[in-house]
C-alpha cells in the first residue's frame, strides 16, 4: 500500500530521532518516496547526510538555502505529499502545530499540508502526561490529525511509562492500514443519522434527550476516511464535522430526520441509524408559550414519531445495508436481536447503559455487534474513534469483501493460473 506514495517525514528535536532513520528505510523499502523536512533541533540529533542518503534526496530544514538562496516552499511540499508523518514530534512542536506557531519549515509545511498528517509524540513521560500536551494533543484530533500513541517503556530520562515514540515497523503498519483503509469505501455512499431530535411543545421547550452526537460524528468521519460519500442527518449537536465528503444536514424533529433519510437512503450502500430520535412528540403544539397555573398539574398528551429505522428497513434493497444501535438499560441482548428484526437490520450494535463509559455524552463505548444470524461480537471499552474503526470493520469484512480477503482471492487465483499454463507447457 505504500508504493509510490509520497510522504513527508518530519524529524523533531528528540533523542528518538535516530529511530527516523530506521522510520525512512523501512518506507523506501515498501516503495514510499520519502522527503524529509527537519527541524533545526532535530538536526542535533541525526545528521541530514544520513538522512540525504537514505531518501536520496536533499533535506529540507530552513526556507532558503543559505548559500545560493534557493528557496524551499513549504506550500509545493504540502501539496506534493500524500500524507505527512512527523516521527518523533517532542511536546515543543506539537504545542506550535497546536498553535499555528508557524517559526520553522517543519511547522509552515505542516500549516500548509494538504494531506492528512500523523502525529508519533516522543517525550519524557511527566511532559506526555502534562495537561499542556494532552490538550494540544486534542486539539490536533479535533483538527483531523491523527496521533500514534506514545508506547510504555524505558524511557531516555531513565524513567519509565509512556512516552516513547512508537516503534518503527508498527508506525509503518499504521500508515499501510491507513492507505490500506482509504480506498475500502471509495465508490461507496453511506447514510448516517446522529444526534437526538428536538420535539417542540412551545416556543421555548421541547421534548428531546441526551444524546450528543459523537459517536454518530465518528463514524461520519471514520467512513468519510475509507473513502466513502457521507450523508450525514443530524439533529441539533455541538459538533463540527471535519471531513470534506460528509454533506452535512441539519435536523430538528424526527419527523424532519425521517423525510431526509427517507429522500436520501435509495441513493446510498449503507445506512447507519444512530440518532436517538424521541419515540414521542406532543400531540398539540403551543404557539404562545405555556404558562404555568398555580396549584394544577399539567398533562402532556403525546404521540409516536415514525420509526426511521423501521421505513428505511421496509424499503432496503438487497444490495442495501442497515445498521442500527440500540442503547439499553436492561435484557441487553434479546432487546436488541429484537429490534434487529422488527426494522430488517443487517446489524445492530448494542451499548448498555450498565457499562461504566458507554452511552451517551461520553466519548468512550463499549459495543457488542450482532448480525442478522445472530452472532454477537463484542469488544472492549475503547474511544468512540475506535469504536467506529471496529462497526466499519465488521460492516466491511461480512458485507464488502474485505481488502486482504480481495488480495488473497487474487493471489490465490493468480497461482492456479499459474498452475494451469505450466501443465499445459508440460
Ligand atoms: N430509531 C429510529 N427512529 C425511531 C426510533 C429509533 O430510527 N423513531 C433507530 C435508532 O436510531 C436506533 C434503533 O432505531 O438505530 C433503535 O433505537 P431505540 O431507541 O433503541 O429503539 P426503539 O425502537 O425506539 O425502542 P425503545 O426506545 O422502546 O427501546
Amino acid at each position: 500500500m505504500l508504493a509510490g506514495k509520497k510522504i513527508v517525514l518530519g524529524i523533531t528535536g528528540s533523542i528518538a530521532a535516530y529511530k527516523a532513520a530506521c522510520l525512512c528505510r523501512a518506507l523506501i523499502k515498501k516503495g514510499a518516496e520519502v522527503q524529509v523536512v527537519i527541524t533545526p533541533a532535530g538536526k542535533e540529533f541525526i545528521t541530514p547526510v544520513t538522512l540525504s542518503a537514505l531518501t536520496q534526496k536533499p533535506v529540507v530544514s530552513a526556507f532558503f538555502t543559505a548559500n545560493d538562496g534557493t528557496w524551499h516552499s513549504h506550500v509545493d511540499i504540502g501539496l506534493w505529499a500524500d500524507l505527512m508523518l512527523i516521527a518523533p514530534a517532542t511536546a515543543a512542536t506539537i504545542g506550535k502545530m497546536a498553535n499555528g506557531i508557524a517559526d520553522n519549515m517543519l511547522i509552515t509545511t505542516y500549516l500548509s499540508m494538504k494531506a492528512p498528517v500523523f502525529i508519533a509524540p516522543a517525550m519524557d513521560l511527566d511532559m506526555y502526561a502534562h495537561p499542556s500536551t494532552q490538550q494540544n494533543l486534542e486539539k490536533l484530533k479535533s483538527y483531523g490529525n491523527q496521533i500514534i500513541e506514545p508506547a510504555t517503556g524505558f524511557l531516555a530520562s531513565a524513567l519509565e511509562g509512556k512516552g516513547r515514540m512508537e516503534e518503527p515497523d508498527t508506525i509503518v503498519k499504521v500508515l499501510e492500514t491507513f492507505f490500506e483503509k482509504k480506498v475500502q469505501l471509495t465508490q461507496k455512499k453511506v447514510l448516517i443519522t446522529a444526534g437526538p431530535t428536538y420535539e417542540k411543545i412551545d416556543p421555548v421547550r421541547y421534548i428531546s434527550n441526551y444524546s450528543s452526537g459523537k459517536m454518530g460524528f465518528a463514524l461520519a468521519e471514520e467512513c468519510a476516511a475509507r473513502g466513502a460519500e457521507v450523508i450525514l442527518i443530524t439533529g441539533p449537536v455541538r459538533l463540527e464535522t471535519i471531513h470534506p465528503n460528509i454533506k452535512r444536514i441539519n435536523v430538528e424533529s424526527a419527523e424532519e430526520m425521517h423525510q431526509a433519510a427517507l429522500a436520501h437512503f435509495p441513493e446510498t450502500d449503507t445506512g447507519i441509524l444512530c440518532a436517538a430520535v424521541a419515540d414521542y412528540k406532543p400531540v398539540h403544539y403551543s404557539e404562545n408559550k405555556l404558562k404555568r397555573k398555580s396549584g394544577e398539574s399539567l398533562t402532556l398528551e403525546l404521540t409516536p414519531n415514525p420509526d426511521i429505522a423501521k421505513s428505511l428497513g421496509e424499503i432496503k434493497k438487497e444490495n442495501q445495508v442497515l445498521v442500527g444501535f440500540a442503547l439499553e438499560t436492561d435484557n441487553e441482548l434479546p432487546n436488541a436481536k429484537e429490534k434487529l428484526q422488527k426494522k430488517n437490520l443487517d446489524f445492530i450494535v448494542l451499548n448498555s447503559l450498565r457499562d461504566a463509559g458507554a452511552g451517551f455524552r461520553e466519548d468512550t463505548n463499549k459495543i457488542t455487534i450482532i448480525d442478522a444470524e445472530g452472532n454477537a461480537k463484542a469488544f472492549p471499552l475503547k474511544s468512540k474513534k475506535e469504536v467506529a474503526a471496529d462497526v466499519m470493520d465488521t460492516i466491511t469484512t461480512v458485507r464488502y469483501m474485505s481488502i486482504e480477503e480481495g488480495r488473497r482471492l487474487f493471489h490465490e487465483s493468480m497461482k492456479q493460473l499459474e498452475n494451469c499454463l505450466k501443465q499445459n507447457d508440460e
